[in-house]
């Protein structure tokens, strides 16, 4: 099959062909509709992953996935062939990922059924993102009218942490760059969220709209301690970038280090919000399978929202 490879880390990713994976116990074998690139794709072409987990190279990348169940493992009896599947690639190893005409994934974990009304590009685009920004926002459970600063609004988690947590009823604060990252923030929402620009003066900004601090920060991006020190007293933040309880121990804030769990459960309800369109899922250009390479350039010199990879 092909497959986006790394021969070695660091190293530029290739597309090439590589042996179709064999579902073992327990697993799935997916034939590859959709999947789309994130950080952490990224960070493992970078080499930034080593040490932290076991490399099986030929390496092939890729943690999202929108396809259809194409074998069964032994023991799997949740699903069927020719089921719609999407979701996340949980293996404890990096070797046997989706950006890739075929993917091997657990049956029982980061997997969920693609409901009706939603399209493979927009399922294999949003397992790792929407489980980053659900898990988020739920880390510092916004309540109505509190002040949420998302900082990193303008990737993929970010627009869709904005949409959560302006749909649970907070007033968003959302980092941006003028212009056209600006226009793409503000088309998110139906409703009003205030934009900040971070290569400005960020905390004057902030405490123009929040006085006393904010109630809650997404760390997505940026220095996480000088946005913890935009919170108000009793504040929380969470950071995807690992700023967590150590880095505030002292402070009156409360901090949460998050690991997007993308279960089923997690799945399935950014799918139905997907649908129902509580959720927009916010790919901003599509890339064929063989001009993955390419997308991962592009998100790397800082791409809008989510940049999908379709494979035919
Ligand atoms: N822990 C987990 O489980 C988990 C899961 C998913 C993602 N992540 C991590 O979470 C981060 C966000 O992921 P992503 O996929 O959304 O990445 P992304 O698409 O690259 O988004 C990052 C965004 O932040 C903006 N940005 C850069 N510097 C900034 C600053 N100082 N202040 C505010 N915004 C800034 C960038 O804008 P410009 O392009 O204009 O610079 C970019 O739009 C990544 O580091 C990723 O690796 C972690």
């Amino acid at each position: 099959m092909r497959a986006v490879t790394l021969g070695s880390v660091p190293a530029t990713p290739v597309v090439s062909d590589v042996d179709t994976p064999h579902p073992q116990a327990g697993e799935l074998l997916v034939k590859v509709a959709a999947s789309s690139v994130n950080g952490f794709d990224a960070g493992t072409a970078a080499g930034y992953l080593q040490g932290m987990m076991e490399h099986r190279f030929p390496l092939v990348m890729g943690k999202d996935f929108a396809g259809t169940v194409e074998a069964l493992g032994d023991g799997v009896d949740s699903f069927v062939v020719g089921d719609a599947v999407f979701g996340v690639v949980m293996k404890p190893f990096l070797g046997t990922g989706s950006l890739a005409q075929y993917v091997t994934v657990p049956a029982g974990y980061g997997v969920c059924p693609i409901p009706e009304g939603l399209s493979a590009q927009d399922a294999g685009a949003l397992g790792l993102a929407g489980t980053a920004a659900l898990d988020s926002v739920n880390a510092v459970d916004p309540g109505k009218g509190e002040t949420v600063l998302v900082s990193g609004a303008t990737g993929g988690v970010g627009s869709l942490a904005v949409q959560i947590a302006a749909a649970r009823g907070a007033q968003v604060i959302a980092t941006a760059r003028p212009g056209a990252e600006a226009g793409f923030v503000t088309g998110l929402t139906g409703s009003k969220i205030h934009l900040v620009d971070f290569t400005g003066d960020l905390e004057a900004q902030v405490r123009e709209i929040a006085p006393g601090g904010v109630d809650a920060v997404l760390h997505l991006a940026g220095d996480g301690a000088q946005l913890a020190g935009l919170l108000r007293p009793g504040g929380r933040i969470a950071s995807t970038l690992g700023f967590g309880p150590d880095a505030v121990e002292g402070q009156e804030i409360t901090a949460h280090a998050v690991m997007a769990d993308a279960n089923a459960q997690t799945l399935a309800t950014l799918a139905a919000d997907a649908v129902s369109g509580a959720l927009r899922v916010p790919v901003t250009a599509s890339y064929a399978l063989e001009q993955a390479p390419d997308a991962l350039a592009a998100f790397g010199a800082g791409a809008l929202g989510k940049l999908a990879i379709t494979c035919s």
